[in-house]
């Protein structure tokens, strides 16, 4: 009898968010983590507020889930907060969404910085106001001597653009003889994109039920996990993190073999 309640009690899922943390923390954790954060107008939209509402709920939700993806030893978490095509939207949005980066890093910094948080940036920042990326390289630049989580943001950011743009150099560099056409190999091609410094990601998350990239990491999502949740993102919390992390704990990774 004694022996049942043992064994039922090793097999129960540990409960508190606490327990899981720590349970998780024991397997193998995804040392690349990407998001693509999706729902924050519909978070919005359903309690008949304006959608920059829903943005700056979304933005809350980033400062805890790079607290606990630092936490569980995550080493990089890429966060999809702008696409290329995001500049279709109402001018009165753009606007807003390109001071969550002032506003965000304004009263978050100080946080990165002690927790030993590296910022980092990936998109084109031609396009950006110059205040927005004033915040951004000043987060960048205090954040550079830090060795813990990684946390690259994603802004004014599209794949396909990344990629023409990466074979477009190649091209240059076959031309001047920087590098041999023969030689080109995925290695190669991969330094040529705004990733060079970082490994592909292990596991995808995108929230809000919609099944889709989005011009999103195309090349570099060639073998990543994928997880998907119906929340939307101003509603994602620890929990939902916990759970994409034993869903990829419970995955057979083969990348081709057996
Ligand atoms: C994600 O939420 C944030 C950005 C794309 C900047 P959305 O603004 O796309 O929210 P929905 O998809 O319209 O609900
Ligand atoms: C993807 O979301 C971009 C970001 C999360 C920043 P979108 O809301 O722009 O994607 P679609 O339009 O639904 O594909
Ligand atoms: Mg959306």
């Amino acid at each position: 009898m004694f022996n049942k309640i043992k064994l039922w009690r090793k097999t129960q899922k540990p409960s508190t968010l606490r327990d899981r943390i720590e349970q998780v923390k024991k397997a193998q954790i995804p040392d690349h983590v990407a998001i693509i954060m999706d729902g924050n107008g519909r978070w919005a939209k359903k309690r008949a507020l304006p959608r920059i509402a829903g943005h700056h709920e979304g933005m809350k939700v980033v400062r805890k889930i790079t607290k606990l993806a630092n936490e569980l030893g995550i080493k990089t978490l890429t966060l999809y907060a702008f696409s290329t095509e995001n500049w279709k939207r109402p001018k009165n949005e753009v606007d807003y969404l390109m001071k969550l980066p002032e506003e965000f890093l304004g009263s978050f910094l100080p946080e990165l910085i002690e927790e030993n948080v590296q910022v980092q940036m990936m998109g084109y920042k031609a396009e950006l106001p110059l205040h927005t990326l004033n915040a951004i390289e000043k987060a960048i630049a205090d954040t550079k001597e830090n060795n813990g989580l990684v946390l690259n943001f994603a802004l004014n950011y599209g794949s396909r653009a990344e990629i023409l743009d990466a074979v477009k150099c190649v091209l240059n560099d076959c031309k001047s003889g920087i590098i041999n056409e023969n030689a080109l190999d995925e290695k190669t091609f991969s330094s040529y994109l705004m990733t060079s410094e970082m490994a592909d990601p292990d596991l995808l998350i995108r929230t809000s039920g919609e099944i889709r990239l989005s011009n999103f990491m195309l090349w570099q999502l060639a073998y990543t996990e994928f997880w998907f949740t119906d929340v939307l993102w101003p509603d994602f919390c620890a929990e939902h993190l916990i759970d994409a992390i034993e869903v990829f704990q419970g995955r057979q990774r083969r990348f081709g073999g057996v």
